[in-house]
């Protein structure tokens, strides 16, 4: 027997409801993210709690079991995970979500006698796209994870068997509808429409490059909140397709910002690797000379200075060095000189890499500029400081047709008086091309790990 009236179970869904939008408004700035995370956590909590007293459930104990194991795993994954691993953490979250969307809808759909043909409908649809963001949430698990090439995967004829498989899969889900609608579902043909759409899934991500990757988890990310909501209807749960339509709406916002902040267009994103490309040269490790200097250089260049702009990018996240970078920036605001960092929108791996590791240093958020903000300020700056960053500082956005990164609005770092990079080599960035700027005479290189970089300048400072 249900221990809450429908009444009250509506009340308690809304406030769940409520929730998760304060959570969305919580999580759009750096200052109010934590507390935004807790209050959709805790919207999570209370619509399990209500489903479990609401409804006169059975096989509880099977439920309370899958959430033990479901716990298990999650929190100790979700604890331990290296912050540069993140986007593959989510990748996988999001898969299984799409997963579990798909089956609930699954299942539901054969033990139904009398469907209406809209639930019917959204029920087909849940199981297509739930299943294609799952297997290709995997694929993007496997590529940022290592477990497989990163680069675009092409074969003859892609396009055509990709479209192919989803037409097929569209067919499928339609002939799920049409099935359902007769009070027959044929369980084969619900087993065909998850299978195909699963290979659909794997086809779809396989031509993404490894750059790219983070772009399609957010896009998967969508596609699974709009299963979420599908499910809502066959279910008629409310709170389903509240939550499910937040998260496809959100997914779908940060898919078209990534887009935009990269310079590319979704579509040549998703499916650029189909078309013949100008070909570029790869990064290969030239033999031009470069000047590299000491910490201690480094050190007079940054204390003589009056601004310095300090450029984070993904080095700074692999080498753990933001408490000592922070420690540096004290250190020279303590020298009165003015210090800020310049955030570029997809510095690092995922959505906001850098406010995070920053945050987690104490750095004031007013101090950290977004691009266009920081941009006109480089031309009045002392010393750019950039500290693992590659890509998002690179001229050949700009001067180079048919570069990885060609379109893409960068950290205009070649504007300040000088320019010193923290890195270990001259290996390239992410998207593995040569930077022009490293050999520019105004750019100082001080190779090795930023973490031990950045200590022997704060020791070098500290004895100006
Ligand atoms: P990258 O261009 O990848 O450059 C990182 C630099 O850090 C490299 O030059 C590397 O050089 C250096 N580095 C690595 N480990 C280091 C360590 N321990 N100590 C010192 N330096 C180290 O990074 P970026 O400038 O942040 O650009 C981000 C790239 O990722 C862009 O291409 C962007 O499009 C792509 N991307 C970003 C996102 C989001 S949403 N953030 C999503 C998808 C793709 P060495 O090996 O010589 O040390």
């Amino acid at each position: 027997m249900s221990l809450l009236s429908p009444t009250w179970t509506a009340v308690a869904y809304l406030v769940a409801a409520s929730c998760f939008i304060l959570a969305l408004k919580g999580l759009s700035a750096p200052g109010t993210a934590r507390r935004g995370n807790l209050i959709g956590a805790g919207g999570g909590v209370l619509a399990v709690l209500i489903s479990f007293i609401s409804n006169d459930l059975d096989h509880v104990g099977l439920i309370v079991g899958a959430i033990v194991i479901g716990s298990a795993a999650g929190v100790p994954a979700a604890r331990l995970v290296a912050m540069t691993q993140m986007p593959q953490l989510v990748a996988l979250f999001n898969g299984v979500g799409g997963a579990a969307a798909a089956l609930v809808a699954g299942i539901e759909m054969a033990d139904a006698s009398d469907v209406s043909a809209i639930a019917a409908a959204a029920g087909g649809f849940t199981v297509l796209v739930g299943t294609v963001s799952f297997s290709g949430s995997v694929i993007t698990f496997m590529k940022l994870q290592g477990l497989m090439t990163t680069r675009k995967v092409t074969y003859p004829g892609g396009p055509f068997v990709f479209g192919g498989s989803l037409l097929a899969a569209v067919a499928l889900a339609a002939a799920v509808v049409v099935d359902l609608a007769d009070a027959t579902l044929n369980p084969p043909l619900l087993g065909a429409l998850a299978a195909v759409s699963l290979i659909v899934g794997v086809l779809f991500v396989l031509p993404v490059g490894g750059a790219d990757v983070p772009i399609v988890i957010s896009l998967l990310n969508a596609f699974t909140g709009l299963s979420v909501a599908a499910s809502g209807y066959v279910l008629g749960n409310v709170l389903l397709l509240v939550a499910g339509t937040l998260v496809g709406a959100s997914g779908t916002i940060l898919t078209r910002l990534m887009a935009a902040a990269m310079g590319r267009s979704l579509t040549s994103t998703l499916f650029g690797a189909f078309k013949a490309h100008a070909v570029v040269a790869a990064g290969s490790v030239e033999d031009r000379p470069v000047r590299s200097g000491s910490a201690e250089d480094v050190a007079i260049l940054l204390g003589y200075a009056r601004k310095v702009i300090i450029v984070p990018g993904y080095g700074l996240a692999v080498a753990q060095a933001q408490h000592t970078l922070c420690e540096l920036a004290e250190l020279l605001e303590s020298r009165g000189i003015e210090v800020l960092y310049g955030i570029h929108p997809v510095a690092g791996r995922m959505p906001g890499h850098m406010n995070v590791l920053l945050a987690e240093a104490n750095v004031p958020y007013e101090v950290l500029k977004e691009m266009d903000e920081v941009n006109p300020q480089f031309a009045t700056a002392d010393v750019a400081l950039v500290v693992g960053a590659n890509d998002v500082v690179n001229p050949a956005a700009k001067t180079s047709p048919g570069a990885p990164i060609y379109g893409m609005p960068i950290l205009e770092v070649g504007d300040a008086q000088q320019v010193v990079f923290l890195k270990r080599s001259m290996r390239p960035g992410f998207a593995g091309i040569e930077n022009e700027l490293l050999y520019d005479p105004k750019t100082m290189l001080l190779f090795g790990d930023a973490k031990e970089s950045l200590s022997k300048v704060v020791t070098s400072v500290k004895n100006l």
